[in-house]
């Protein structure tokens, strides 16, 4: 049946129709906000590319997760960590005393709800700023699969809910998955960074992170972006060793290869909405050259459509908020 008889207009005529054959709607459960602590006492540092977000210290931290939950039903964040000091393969982040796990116990002790996912990574914690050990002016796999192995039990250790290694490292999900079967953390599940691409979209994070390479690039480890079904390979590698869930990263400029994972594996999918893609709306936005609250829900609605289960996103809370005071379901 085509025109005249058909005419697809008429389920577009006015909103309750509209919303009565929406396929996609994007709600508080779907969505991860990340967090950047760092030491220290009251500290809350702009971060100057990601307006509206922060380097703080644990009691402020703990203070914006309370109201995170509270205010908006948001229920689940990631978790980043800004090291005192930095050494050459990212041991400071193996101590029990480490920024990220003493911050996982202070907020599970004052916020019990949330859900927290740690990620798992050295480059915040060398002092190259790369994500493993380096040796011959490269990383490591396997010597850097041992830090990051250590790194997850000590996160696991302190209550982290979800492991998350973020470094794309072979084997790594195998081994980490070992390790915490090992010490009784069997029923620990792992969030794999699994597809994960080497892309300048990450470069407003690597300010809030203070990770960004010294050197060189992160090219021999993270994905090029021109390939789709290494990234079918690297999730059906994850899934081999051990991953509960696979994350397609970043997520815009990725979307078919969310759909692709979506559509070759039975598995709930995470998409990571990163800092770049973050950044580039609100420098947009405060120059007032596009409808800043409507292209936040025009993109997370997008990164669902693609197949993503759950979306990483550092608009999270305003958008929830915001419709909110729209009186929008969310
Ligand atoms: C750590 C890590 C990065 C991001 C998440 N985990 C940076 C990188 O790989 O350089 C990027 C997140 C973002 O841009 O929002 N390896």
């Amino acid at each position: 049946m085509s025109y005249p008889v058909t005419r697809l207009r008429r389920l577009r005529k006015n909103a309750t129709i509209r919303k009565m054959i929406r396929e996609t709607e994007v709600n508080r459960d779907d969505l991860i906000m990340p967090y950047f602590v760092c030491p220290g006492e009251h500290v809350r540092n702009p971060i100057r590319s990601m307006p509206g977000n922060f380097q703080l210290s644990i009691d402020l931290l703990v203070g914006e997760v309370n109201d995170l939950v509270t205010q908006t039903g948001i229920d689940k964040i990631l978790l980043f960590g800004i090291p005192e000091t930095k050494d050459e393969d990212g041991s400071v982040a193996c101590r029990p005393d480490a920024i990220v796990p003493t911050a996982i116990r202070a907020l599970k002790s004052a916020v019990p709800d949330v859900l927290i996912i740690a990620d798992v990574c050295n480059c915040e914690y060398t002092t190259h700023g790369h994500c493993g050990t380096i040796v011959d002016g490269d990383v490591n796999n396997d010597l850097t699969v041992k830090t990051l192995t250590e790194q997850s039990l000590t996160l696991a250790k302190a209550g982290a809910d979800f492991i998350a290694p973020s470094d794309m490292m072979d084997g790594r999900v195998g081994a980490i998955r070992r390790a915490l079967d090992e010490n009784g953390f069997e029923n620990t599940p792992i969030l794999a960074y699994s597809a994960k691409y080497a892309s300048g979209f990450y470069g407003p994070f690597r300010e809030a992170a203070e990770s960004a390479p010294k050197f060189g690039d992160r090219n021999t480890y993270q994905m090029d972006p021109a390939n789709s079904l290494e990234a079918l390979r690297e999730v059906e590698q994850d899934l081999a060793e051990g991953a509960d869930l696979v994350m397609v990263k970043p997520a815009l400029s990725y979307l078919d290869i969310i759909s692709r994972v979506k559509e070759a594996f039975n598995i709930p999918v995470v998409a990571y909405n990163v800092s770049g893609e973050f950044s580039m709306v609100k420098a947009a936005g405060a120059n007032g050259w596009i409808d800043e609250e409507r292209l936040i829900k025009e993109i997370l609605t997008s990164i669902k459509r693609a197949g993503a289960d759950l979306i990483i996103t550092y608009h999270a809370k305003e958008f929830v908020l915001s419709e909110m005071r729209k009186g929008n379901r969310v």
